[in-house]
């Protein structure tokens, strides 16, 4: 519940592509915002699905299991983040609500964001926080704390701050939202209706981004993401529920999941955390920084800061940065000296 000025509730949208149900540390993406949104003290949630549905309604259910209670939204052709909240008026009605983007991971949650809201009560607050490569993203340039301007991937960024993906509004955008033209990416574009706010003098709040954030859109930032989660995750996280026999070295925290079997002749370094009725066969070596979904199969395999999906395959071949589909198999017909880095879509099957 959000008391004050701004009603009775808070009513929070997720935003779903095609990415979101990709496990980081073993949980889906999906999960990790789900759970933020909880802790925010919000219970009313709508995702907001895409034509791809990832089997998000079959995994999330409800919401319950989050303290959540979950609602569909069907965009059907997604035509941009302002589109989202435009098919989203009826349920949203007049409330406030938050939006948080499903790839977007944070350390410390919407907390903070929440708090601003409720504190300043302006008609939208954003995050923002240092980027290398701004033109990725949306784009606020400050003087103190008045906006400057706001763009969506420019090619000239004028500032290195990206605005990230929470946003809270009033019902000051839905005007705004259904006013919008199509940018050059053929999108209506949430970031052109909050430079239009500020524009029309309502109150945007922008506020830096405290503990580590991540868009998980790339391959390469969904690795840094799994090794940043697998490396702020309590001790008490990392259990050890699958056969382990006494020859096999075993660093660090790791987490082995039930039915999973390890050889004696392997070495996991951890952070590393393994699913369930994983096989990790003779020689292989896992860690630290990787996270190896369920029924994977791993012999003489090494595998290094890695995201390995269920069902996956590797024999006889060493990885490291890599990112391997679900069903896929990787597999050397002999030992080779080289390490690979490899990103591979669901059941692909790559002999070396
Ligand atoms: C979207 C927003 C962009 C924001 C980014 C954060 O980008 O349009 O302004 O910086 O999310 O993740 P997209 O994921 O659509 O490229």
């Amino acid at each position: 519940m959000l008391a004050g000025g701004h009603g009775t509730r808070l009513r929070p949208l997720t935003f779903t592509g095609n990415k979101h149900m990709i496990p980081i540390a073993n949980q889906p993406i999906l999960f990790y915002s789900l759970r933020h949104l909880a802790n925010a003290g919000i219970r009313d949630v709508a995702i907001v699905l895409g034509p791809i549905e990832e089997g998000i309604r079959e995994a999330v259910g409800d919401g319950s299991k989050f303290g959540l209670r979950v609602e569909y939204i069907v965009q059907g052709d997604p035509r941009g983040l302002a589109h989202a909240v435009l098919c989203s008026r009826e349920y949203l009605g007049s409330e406030p609500f938050l939006m948080y983007l499903g790839d977007n991971l944070l350390q410390t949650g919407v907390t903070q964001f929440v708090d601003r809201f409720r504190q300043v009560a302006p008609d939208a607050v954003v995050g923002a926080t240092p980027v290398t490569r701004p033109q990725g993203y949306g784009v606020v340039e400050l003087s103190g704390d008045q906006i400057v301007s706001i763009e969506e991937k420019p090619t000239r960024p004028r500032s290195n701050l990206a605005l990230i993906g929470v946003y809270l509004f009033t019902e000051a955008i839905h005007p705004i939202v259904g006013s919008l033209t199509p940018s050059r990416r053929g999108e209506l574009e949430i970031t052109d209706a909050i430079w239009r706010l500020w524009q029309t003098r309502q109150r945007v709040s922008v506020i830096p981004v405290s503990g580590w954030w991540k868009d998980t859109g790339h391959p390469d930032d969904l690795i840094e993401a799994n090794e940043l989660v697998l490396q702020s995750m309590p001790p008490e996280s990392f259990r050890i529920e699958g056969v382990v026999p006494p020859g096999a070295h075993i660093e660090g925290p790791v987490a082995i999941g039930p039915g999973t079997v390890v050889d004696s002749n392997v070495k996991i370094v951890g952070p590393v955390v393994i699913g369930s009725d994983v096989q990790i066969g003779s020689g292989s070596e896992i860690g630290p920084n990787c996270a190896i979904g369920n029924r994977a199969f791993l012999d003489r395999a090494t595998v290094r800061r890695s995201v390995v999906l269920e069902g996956a395959r590797i024999d006889r071949v060493s990885v490291t940065d890599s990112l391997i589909g679900r069903n896929v198999e990787v597999r050397a017909s002999r030992p080779t000296p080289h390490e690979f880095t490899l990103v591979i879509g669901d059941s692909s099957r790559i002999l070396l």
